[in-house]
């Protein structure tokens, strides 16, 4: 199993003797599956050349933040947001000491501060420079601010030392890396999720729909799997591959996902990320509808109701604990918690697909996460895969507390 799968990984090389390992360091990632765009210091390339780094990373490296030429294809902001985590191997002793002052004097210390993604160490030095209390004192100022120390190991020294102050190798960064994204928050719990639009048959040819893509139900899906959920994903016709570990079952319409949902009940917690038509033609035509040649008038077709998928499970006695989505063009928060209510939820999250850079068929999302006592917690616009991964931790803590 490829436990980075689609992950973007910023890697970046500080100026050590370890920087040599850094190239496995990008095999290894990318054998996970991740996608590794790497950043390089100054210092960095005085022990490796960026070229290297290039041919096995498959992408340009980035190493200047004046340089018009890289931020015109893509900029140190975006690069930031980009980034699902920021891996630093070798971190030497001066970068983290610019790290821990917040200096943002080169590109890799500014996405350090831009990045909304974690962002995890490997420390490599000589083991008297490790020992010294202020690097020490660095090191624990940054893993109190989150930051995640990888290392180092101990061991014989480039410089004949031995000691504290190797980097962790390869493998075991690679590894590191892939434990970032799995934090047990859901272990054991059975996650069932609804993605993608439905289709409503108007005959064998043609269908009701709506621009949902699927792919905040599949980033859910994927994060829920991470998190150790075993995980149901019921999907609309979507063209997104099925994420590792997660188990999918294609339907179409409206009353085929609530007959797939109601098949994979109970689950201990249902995240209703479809977007279901509400109406459905009152008859499918069993042949091709054809134009009355005849006249000019109109169709008209009578729609009928469908079924809440969301209110149905939710209005169960074995009812899981219920998250909805409520993709407003206006009045978001206000017809948020009007459905949080009617539908007897306990969570729900508003998103405005008014604004074009989130929502549907996007990349990005900017979620608010109303509960019963109406208090709201609001995530910034990032990549649907970071929504949801801070969505599925914001759940699994109210999920525990309840
Ligand atoms: O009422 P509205 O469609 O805006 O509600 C949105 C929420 O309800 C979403 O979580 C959606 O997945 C769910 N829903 C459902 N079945 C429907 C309509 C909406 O599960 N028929």
């Amino acid at each position: 199993m490829q436990r980075l799968q689609r992950k973007r990984i910023v890697l970046g090389i500080g100026g050590g003797i370890a920087a040599y390992k850094s190239a496995e360091l990008v095999r290894r990632l990318r054998d996970q599956g991740a996608e590794v765009r790497v950043v390089m210091t100054r210092a960095a390339r005085e022990f490796i050349t960026p070229l290297t780094l290039q041919a096995l990373s498959g992408h340009p490296v980035f190493h200047d933040l004046l340089d018009p030429a890289a931020e015109a294809a893509m900029g140190h902001i975006e690069l930031a947001r980009w980034a699902d985590l920021v891996l630093i191997a070798p971190a030497t002793a001066d970068l983290l000491a610019r790290l821990a002052q917040g200096v943002a004097d080169d590109l890799l210390t500014t996405l350090v501060l831009a990045t909304d993604a974690p962002v995890a160490l490997a420390p490599a030095m000589n083991q008297a420079m490790w020992r010294d209390p202020a690097t020490q004192a660095n090191a624990e100022l940054l893993a109190a601010r989150g930051l995640r120390l990888f290392g180092p190991a101990a061991g014989s020294q480039a410089c004949g030392d031995v000691g504290p102050g190797r980097m962790l190798e390869a493998d075991e960064l690679a590894q590191r890396a892939a434990d970032c994204f799995e934090r047990g928050l859901l272990t054991g719990c059975r996650v069932l999720i609804t993605a993608g639009p439905t289709q409503e048959s108007i005959d064998p040819v043609r269908y009701i729909t709506n621009h949902s893509s699927g792919k905040m139900g599949f980033a859910l899906a994927e994060a829920a799997a991470e998190a150790g959920a075993v995980v149901t994903l019921v999907s609309g016709p979507v063209h997104l591959p099925t994420p590792q570990r997660v188990t999918r079952v294609n339907v179409v319409s409206a009353r085929d996902m609530l007959a797939a949902c109601e098949a994979a009940m109970p689950c201990d917690l249902l995240i209703a990320a479809a977007a279901v038509a509400d109406y459905r033609p009152e008859v499918i035509a069993t042949q091709k509808m054809k134009k009355d040649p005849g006249s000019d008038d109109g169709l008209q077709l009578r729609m009928v109701r469908n079924p809440d998928i969301l209110a149905t499970l939710a209005a169960r006695a074995d009812r899981p604990f219920s998250v909805g989505f409520a993709a407003e063009t206006e009045k978001l928060l206000d017809y948020a918690a009007r459905k949080l209510r009617d539908k007897n939820l306990d969570l729900i999250v508003a998103n405005d697909v008014a604004n074009p850079g989130i929502g549907f068929n996007s990349e990005d999302n900017a979620i608010t996460i109303i509960d019963r006592q109406l208090t709201q917690n609001s995530f910034a616009q990032t990549s649907k895969g970071k929504i949801a991964r801070q969505l599925i931790a914001f759940i699994a803590a109210r999920l525990h507390q309840s």
